[in-house]
């Protein structure tokens, strides 16, 4: 594995990190995936298997500590976790999603100032935009407030389903500063850890991802410095949205990570199990399954590689590419696990076989960074408009 200081900069540097990201996958990751889902707890031991090997700081520019790799990279080795566990896989993408509302708004004293202890793995972040009433509606319904006083602003309101938000040191938050403003009436800002007025409510208990805590934030007259705000002031709700350009390729990495373990678990078996006199796999009506499960999940992985592209080439269509990478990965993630499940049976259905794990894992990445229809929105928009 290369150090944080080095750029990524060619294919066999990539193949290096991922071979090494295989390893540390079959021998700490996998073991523990089943143990994961079925404690729910936060699995620290792998965040520093992460942090020693230095990838959670994989698209991090090098001069603020950082692998300095591309997103291609970054969307490959969320793929490689995720085959094995969708929660640890999550543990990268969210520091990818926390971190980038920084190195989008945040000047160059900010990025020098928090992106070296995202990207070594001391300090994890999260990213804080939905709210009771603001999920899909992430603008419109947005109530959280920051006022400006003297040379801080006070924020107060609450965040919903904010992943890894107990367990963050920096929570990159949004609130509104001047409701009257609409889209430019959002600003970002960082709020660190034990700031006074910051604490984190309730905890969500999920069907999936359950090694990822998926909390409420609350904000009561939090006062932060001014010198914590990203961007200007309204610049805030552009400043997520560029974000998620960046960030549902991750998430469209993690499902097709779930896809693809759950492939290999499925085909695997079929060619074990012996039904009517030979393996499964060789009755047409699971072979069949098998062929557009492994169609699919290719189809999906060019999509997804498409997109990472565009997002390192800093490519004028990223938000159309990460929105059909996301919507593709999603769907294929659902459909592929269930027919895995449907493959093994009986088997499938049991806790002790992953695919069922992973059926639930896989709905998660329908819904969270903008649903499935919320991605469907952003495409057609981008191909007719809007009224
Ligand atoms: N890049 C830059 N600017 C953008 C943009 C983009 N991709 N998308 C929108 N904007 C700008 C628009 O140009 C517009 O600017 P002006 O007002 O200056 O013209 C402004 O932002 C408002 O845009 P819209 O009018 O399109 O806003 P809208 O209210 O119609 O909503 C939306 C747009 C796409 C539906 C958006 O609200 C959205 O993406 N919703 C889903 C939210 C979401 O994905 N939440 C996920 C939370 S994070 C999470 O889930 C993480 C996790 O747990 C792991």
């Amino acid at each position: 594995m290369t150090t944080a200081q080095t750029q990524i900069a060619t294919d066999d540097e990539e193949a290096l990190i991922l071979a090494a990201v295989r390893e540390l996958v079959a021998e700490k990751v996998a073991p523990r995936a089943a143990e994961i889902d079925a404690t729910g707890e936060f699995p620290w031991d792998i965040k520093e298997l992460f942090a020693q090997n230095d990838l959670l700081g994989i698209p991090i520019p090098s001069e603020y500590g950082g692998l300095g790799g591309t997103f291609l990279t970054y969307v490959k080795v969320v793929e490689e976790i995720a085959k094995a566990c969708a929660s640890s896989a999550l543990i990268v993408a969210v520091q990818e999603l926390g971190m980038l509302p920084i190195v989008i708004g945040g000047s160059d004293e900010q990025k020098h100032r928090f992106l070296p202890k995202i990207a070594s793995g001391e300090h994890l972040v999260a990213y804080a935009l939905t709210e009771v009433s603001s999920g899909s509606d992430a603008l419109g319904s947005m109530r959280t407030r920051a006022e400006k006083r003297g040379d801080a602003y006070v924020l107060n309101g609450q965040k919903i389903w904010i992943t890894n938000g107990s367990v963050a040191d920096v929570v990159c938050v949004f609130a509104v500063t001047d409701p009257a403003a609409g889209s430019r009436g959002v600003t970002a800002f960082v709020v660190e850890k034990g700031t006074p007025g910051f604490s984190v409510g309730n905890i969500e208990k999920k069907m999936g991802i359950r090694g990822s805590p998926t909390v409420e934030l609350v904000f009561q007259d939090c006062e932060i410095p001014a010198a914590n705000r990203l961007g200007e002031e309204g610049e805030g709700f552009k400043i997520a949205m560029k974000v998620l350009d960046k960030s549902r390729p991750g998430i469209a990495a993690q499902a097709l990570g779930i896809a693809a373990g759950a492939l290999d678990y499925a085909t695997n078996y079929a060619k074990e199990r012996v039904a009517f006199g030979k393996p499964i796999g060789q009755h047409q009506g699971v072979g069949f399954m098998l062929a557009d499960m492994k169609t699919e999940v290719e189809a999906a992985r060019l999509m997804l590689y498409q997109a990472a592209q565009r997002c390192d080439e800093g490519s004028a269509d990223v938000t159309l590419w990460a929105a059909m990478a996301k919507l593709k990965c999603g769907d294929v993630a659902m459909s592929v696990t269930t027919d895995a499940v449907q493959v093994l049976g009986g088997f499938g259905y049991s806790a002790d076989y992953p695919v069922e794990r992973m059926m639930r894992d896989a709905k998660i990445t329908q819904i969270y960074e903008g649903t499935q229809q919320i991605q469907r929105l952003v495409i057609s928009r981008k191909l007719v408009g809007r009224a």
